[in-house]
């Protein structure tokens, strides 16, 4: 069985109780070992197998600053995925430059597409329509278009961005006509890029997916001679949630992307290879310690925590599962049937649903796993909660990268 990578973490409630008692709870933690560990392996999987490549880390995972710096200072060739002028501003505050992010919106508004414009990005468009509103405010030297090669893959139905359900992306039958588009309005260089689905860990599928984008580029090159200057696999790379889930090998999922993309090229005629990785490189760096707050009996068994729908999204939003734990006995008999929830005066606040976990009471810390990719990033003040803080840990030293929210934050930019 795969243990968590945190599970040392939850083990040591001597480290939770303190991190609690200082900061409070609820509490993002992240472990600055397991964030930088995550990006040497993706980097070092694609240093084996391309010439030229570039990692941009997608923000929407998790946009915190400090975070971003860290990985910066860590990898300096690291660019950014940003999707919104906000993640562009994020960026640039964890020292990205914004010559080594893409940006990829969809439906921009023109000040979305001024920002990306301004910022000196790459820009990857969602639809020839999108294009025309660019053109309104001028003609890159280079642009990208989001392909959508008509199917997806994805852990829920909600995370599949490829396919005929999908809003995102150009069809692959009018994916020459972007291009086509593009060129006789000027743009001299370049890119293609395709994010199909999150949460993927079918080591095969990007292989797959690999082949269907060059089969497109192909087309492209030989109806209008363009050559791409990079090709972006976008993210979606996906991390065990349970227990009995395997991890993606990079190495192995790189090699057989790289195998084909390297025989599809000539040698001096290859694009740069590029992913968007968000999940794969935050996801599993998080944990959520959070408290119980009180203990129902009724028609089924709840268990109340200080944390809910507004602090974590995704199980509410998806039904994903995360693995929750007791602090300092994540190992302990789960013994009962419970749900799981939170504060939020909404029935779909449920952190976990019909969920064996071992008796608890009130004031037991309590860690929810996974929670570093798509955690903070979608926390919302619903009931007028304030949004948490966040934690850097490396080893037992803590730093604060993020405060609580307070009540008068929310209401800071009201006018009473
Ligand atoms: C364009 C784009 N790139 C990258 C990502 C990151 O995906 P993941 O967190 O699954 O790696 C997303 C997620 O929705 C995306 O839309």
């Amino acid at each position: 069985m795969n243990r968590h990578p945190l599970y040392y973490l939850i083990q040591n409630s001597t480290l939770m109780s303190s991190l609690a008692k200082n900061y409070g709870t609820p509490l993002y933690i992240y472990s600055e070992k397991r964030l930088l560990a995550n990006l040497d392996r993706l980097n070092n999987a694609l240093k084996t197998n391309f010439n030229k490549y570039h990692i941009c880390y997608a923000l929407k995972a998790n946009s915190n600053p400090a975070l971003i710096t860290k990985m910066k200072n860590h990898l300096t060739s690291l660019g950014a995925d940003c999707s919104s002028p906000g993640e562009l501003h994020a960026a640039k505050l964890g020292g990205i430059d914004h010559h080594e992010c893409i940006y990829t919106g969809n439906y921009e508004s023109q000040e979305d597409l001024q920002a990306a414009y301004n910022s000196g990005c790459h820009i990857n468009l969602d639809d020839i329509n999108s294009f025309h509103r660019l053109t309104k405010i001028g003609i890159p030297d280079e642009i990208s278009f989001r392909l959508n090669p008509g199917f997806g893959k994805g852990t829920f139905s909600q995370i599949i961005t490829g396919g005929e359900n999908a809003k995102f992306g150009v069809p692959d039958y009018d994916i020459v006509n972007a291009y086509r588009t593009a060129k006789n309005a000027g743009v001299k260089r370049f890119g293609i890029q395709c994010m199909t689905g999150s949460g993927i860990l079918d080591p095969d599928y990007f292989s797959a997916l690999i082949k269907d984008i060059l089969k497109n580029t192909n087309v492209i090159h030989q109806e209008l001679g363009i050559r791409m200057d990079y090709i972006s696999l976008g993210g979606g790379f996906g991390i065990p949630y349970q227990d009995g889930e395997t991890p993606l090998d990079f190495d192995r999922v790189f090699k057989k992307v790289g195998d084909v993309f390297n025989a599809h090229f000539k040698k001096d005629a290859k694009p740069s290879f590029w992913i968007e990785p968000g999940k794969s490189v935050v996801g599993d760096t998080g944990l959520l310690l959070t408290k119980v707050t009180g203990i129902k009996k009724s028609y089924k068994t709840f268990i109340g925590l200080d944390a809910g729908m507004e602090t974590l999204m995704r199980p509410a939003l998806y039904g994903a599962y995360h693995r929750i734990y007791k602090v300092g006995v994540p190992d302990a008999k789960s013994t009962n049937m419970v749900d799981i929830t939170g504060r939020i005066c909404e029935n779909t606040d449920r952190l976990a649903v019909d969920r064996l976990f071992p008796k608890v009471s009130e004031g037991d810390l309590i860690a929810i796993m996974d929670t570093g990719a798509y955690g903070y990033a979608m926390a919302h003040q619903f009931n007028t909660r304030p949004r948490p803080a966040e934690v850097l840990i490396n080893g037992e030293q803590s730093c604060l990268i993020r405060e609580r929210e307070t009540i008068q934050d929310i209401f800071r930019t009201c006018d009473v």
